[in-house]
């Protein structure tokens, strides 16, 4: 056992070795030693392979029970290049095998070897091979008033940071600006502000209304921002620059996590959380401005706001609104705004290069790896920022730069990777705006969180693959708008370049010009349950940017009406106020408010905690997979995957919230301590809702119970074809994750589905059909709950019961 798994070992070094060899010094004159050395280890590496190859379908079919199938819904690809023959998971496959990787055709970096580089000289000879194509142009690009050098003069005293931070403000586009800008919001109520990221909209504006007096008599002033990164970290950036302590003058507030106090006047807050405000001050009474930021994301939260806004605006003619965005798509809110003005910051910008990839790439991660260390290699100093999806490709990648950097060694210069993604603890976020220290390199790997609400120093190589992350979308889309964004940030600080994986045809014929917002791509419970609660009956008529289709929309009343939030007549009933008050999905605040049916509020919260944490409690790393799985299966329970999760939680706070606990059962320890901080908030919330704490002591139907109550929206059957969700008679699948994956019970529930190669439920509960019943005897009839394969039935009428639902 030990010995095969050390040879493995070594055979994995000894060909990783050889790539990276290859890969860099291909083509470089070697001697006549190490073309020998090299013979050598490619010899033993065949050899060792040819051997192992038998093995290894065996192996495969093994390992299959826990390959975890990838998420792609919602990842849709901006454009539609194709990959090349085959299908995407095949060329994967095939590209990550040695062969084909070494013999793929090499090509030469088409721009000049920089300076300052070791081999200078040398051909590189590399994988991934851009063309150059245009460039985007700085229109006035002016010289940075500070200069700065990539390589750190001392430490500065703090007197000096002081000053320097001054001095950046100063320098921002921003700033000159100031006293214009302030006029014209003193003559407009309604303003649009339009300007490049980065040049001081979202850290200047506010700043400048404070120092005019609009927050005097204890006035507010709100900020709103797409994303709770963004708000958190900008506010700590504007309460650095003003002197004050985060949660004084300066806060933020996010879905659960509140950094604001009594004296907090400039409220950077996630759009989402301005929308509650309105639930508590419909008229945003203390509110003296709301700029709403990051416009043109477009966000679901963002476009609620917009029509919220405009009619307080009405009523409230002191109330100022600024709309900022980065895009020139502004006359869509002029208009909107009843042709409000818009005012336009011009942009510095150094000009920045744009290079292609001449032939689409199978495989995108692997190609921004290897670009990645390309440009490490290759190009002068400036750190490096690479656009990916989500989290768990962000880690993937992350990790293998930082195995291939630890490979090379001494034969390149340091190389600091850093993730950046929503989920990620703030003190790792921090971590990416630190300095980057002389000689190394930062790359920093980022979901599009880093295209406009975040300003990262040193940026001089964006690498795009041309991805990006939408919730539920049907029809692929994207962006020409939004990869100049991505552009955009090489030329921040000097000139830059970007290296764009797709093609310059595609560029030009397959992405499309504009988002399309999420409003219409994204399910509506949430936000129609909220108008209701503001009153707004007529949601048909309500003043949008661009309407919903009716068809969502009517989706939504539909299950909030099950839910029983709202009346026959689409009125908001005594616990669709309760819902409302519970900033989760309906049918999480259903489940929470069905706790103190079955006196299990305790069990419940952990759920719903556990649940919004979403998917990352178990960790799996590589070289413990087994160990991690073990671990995994301990945790299991008769039931189904909640009561794994409850389990998880309570183990874990029986340890005392040990984050040793969690590393010795390869649990995730920063996931576990969000889900503990959104169980506190959570708990703080009962009291409105009127829920009491009350545990059901191991009574775990009553914790199903309560679940199903909220979920029976989600439920599937087994049928003689699989699993078919019950009113839809849609195919689905448990996930292979799924600790119910085995046990193929007859009746289940699921939080949420997710479409990867099939349609997968994820986290999966084994219920029994008369719950449903009990629960929502409303939605269910008896009949359709009768059970085909208890009764004998000739097959016939059983099969035509089954096509009819
Ligand atoms: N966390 C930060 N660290 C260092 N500098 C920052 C930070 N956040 C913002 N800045 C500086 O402030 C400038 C303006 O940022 P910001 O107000 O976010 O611009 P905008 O909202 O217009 O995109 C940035 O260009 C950068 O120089
Ligand atoms: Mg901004």
């Amino acid at each position: 056992e030990y010995l095969a798994k050390r040879e493995r070992e070594k055979l994995e070094d000894l060909e990783a070795e050889l790539a990276d060899e290859e890969f860099l010094f291909g083509d470089v004159e070697l001697s006549r030693h190490e073309r020998r050395e090299l013979k050598y280890k490619r010899r033993v590496r065949d050899l060792a392979r040819e051997y192992r190859a038998a093995g290894e379908q065996e192996k495969l079919e093994a390992t299959n029970r826990y390959h975890m199938p990838e998420e792609t819904r919602g990842q849709v690809r901006r454009s539609r290049v194709h990959f090349g023959p085959g299908p995407q998971a095949e060329g994967r496959e095939v590209f990550r095998a040695l062969d084909s990787a070494l013999a793929a055709p090499f090509f030469v970096l088409p721009f000049p070897v920089g300076g300052g580089s070791d081999w200078e000289g040398g051909i590189f000879r590399l994988h991934v091979s851009f063309s150059r194509r245009g460039r985007e142009a700085g229109p006035e690009a002016r010289a940075p008033l500070s200069p700065q050098e990539p390589s750190g003069p001392p430490p500065p005293t703090q007197a000096q940071q002081k000053e320097s931070i001054q001095a950046v403000r100063r320098s921002l586009p921003v700033f000159p600006f100031r006293e214009e800008l302030l006029a014209a919001i003193a003559d407009h109520q309604v303003l649009i502000i339009e300007g490049e990221t980065g040049s001081g909209k979202t850290t200047q504006i506010p700043q400048y209304l404070f120092e005019e007096g609009y927050t005097k008599k204890g006035m507010k002033i709100a900020c709103t921002q797409p994303r709770r990164v963004a708000a958190m970290s900008v506010a700590a950036r504007v309460a650095r620059e003003m002197g004050v302590k985060l949660g004084n003058e300066v806060g933020y507030s996010i879905r659960f996590e509140d950094c604001t106090s009594e004296r907090t006047v400039l409220r950077y807050m996630t759009d989402g959380m301005l929308l509650r405000e309105f639930l508590s001050e419909p008229d945003l009474a203390s509110y003296s401005v709301v700029m709403v930021d990051e416009a043109h994301e477009r966000t679901l939260h963002t476009d609620i706001l917009f029509g919220l806004i405009k009619d307080v605006a009405r009523f409230r003619p002191e109330l100022k609104v600024l709309v900022a965005s980065a895009t020139l798509d502004t006359a869509r809110f002029s208009t909107f705004f009843d042709d409000a003005p818009v005012f336009r910051i011009p942009g510095r910008r150094f000009p920045v290069d744009i290079f292609y990839t001449k032939a689409p790439e199978a495989d995108y991660l692997e190609a921004c790896v290897v670009s990645v260390l390309q440009i490490h290699v290759t190009q002068p100093p400036g750190d490096i920022l690479v656009f990916l999806t989500g989290q768990e490709e962000i880690e993937a990648a992350c990790e293998m730069l930082q195995d291939r950097c630890r490979r090379l060694g001494s034969k390149i210069r340091e190389l600091l990777v850093l993730p950046i993604y929503a989920n990620l603890p703030s003190d790792m976020q921090a971590r990416i705006f630190q300095p980057t220290p002389p000689g190394a390199r930062k790359v920093v790997v980022a979901t599009n969180i880093a295209e406009t609400s975040l300003t990262i120093e040193g940026i001089i190589y964006v690498l795009d693959p041309g991805f990006c992350k939408q919730k539920r979308n049907k029809q692929p889309t994207s962006f020409q708008i939004s990869s100049n964004q991505r552009a955009g940030r090489a030329g921040r600080v000097a000139a830059g370049k970007c290296f764009r994986l797709y093609t310059a045809w595609a560029y030009q014929h397959e992405l499309e010009e504009t988002t399309v917002p999420e409003i219409q791509r994204t399910s509506l419970g949430n936000v129609v349950l909220l108008l209701k609660s503001l009153g707004i009956h007529d949601l048909m008529h309500f003043d949008f940017l661009d309407p919903p289709p009716y068809e969502t929309l009517l989706l939504a009343l539909e299950q909030l009406y099950a839910l029983g939030a709202l009346n026959h007549l689409g009125e908001l009933t005594t616990s669709g106020r309760k819902m409302a008050e519970l900033p989760v999905d309906p049918m999480l605040s259903k489940m929470i408010l069905a706790s103190e049916k079955y006196s299990c509020s305790e069990e419940i919260l952990t759920v719903a905690a556990m649940l919004s944490v979403n998917n990352s409690i178990f960790y799996r790393p590589k070289d413990k997979v087994v160990h991690a799985d073990n671990a995994r299966v301990n945790f299991f329970l008769p039931g189904g995957d909640h009561l794994v999760l409850l389990n998880v939680y309570t183990q874990w706070a029986e340890s005392g919230y040990s984050s040793q606990w969690c590393y010795e059962n390869f649990v995730q320890f920063r996931s576990m301590r969000r889900a503990r901080d959104v169980r506190e908030q959570l708990e703080g919330l009962l009291e409105r809702v009127e829920v009491g704490l009350s545990s059901c002591q191991g009574d775990y139907i009553r914790v199903r119970k309560a679940i199903t109550a909220g979920y029976f929206y989600h439920t599937a059957r087994l049928t003689r074809s699989g699993y078919r969700t019950v009113k839809q008679q849609q195919t689905v699948f448990i996930h292979p994750n799924s600790s119910l994956f085995e046990e193929q019970p007859r009746w289940l529930l699921y939080h949420e589905l997710v479409l990867t190669t099939k349609e997968f439920m994820r986290q999966v509960l084994e219920i029994e059909s008369s719950w449903l019943l009990e629960v929502a005897p409303h939605y269910y009839k008896a009949k359709e709950l009768e059970d085909p394969h208890s009764k004998k039935m000739p097959k016939k009428i059983g099969k035509t019961r089954e096509e009819l639902g």
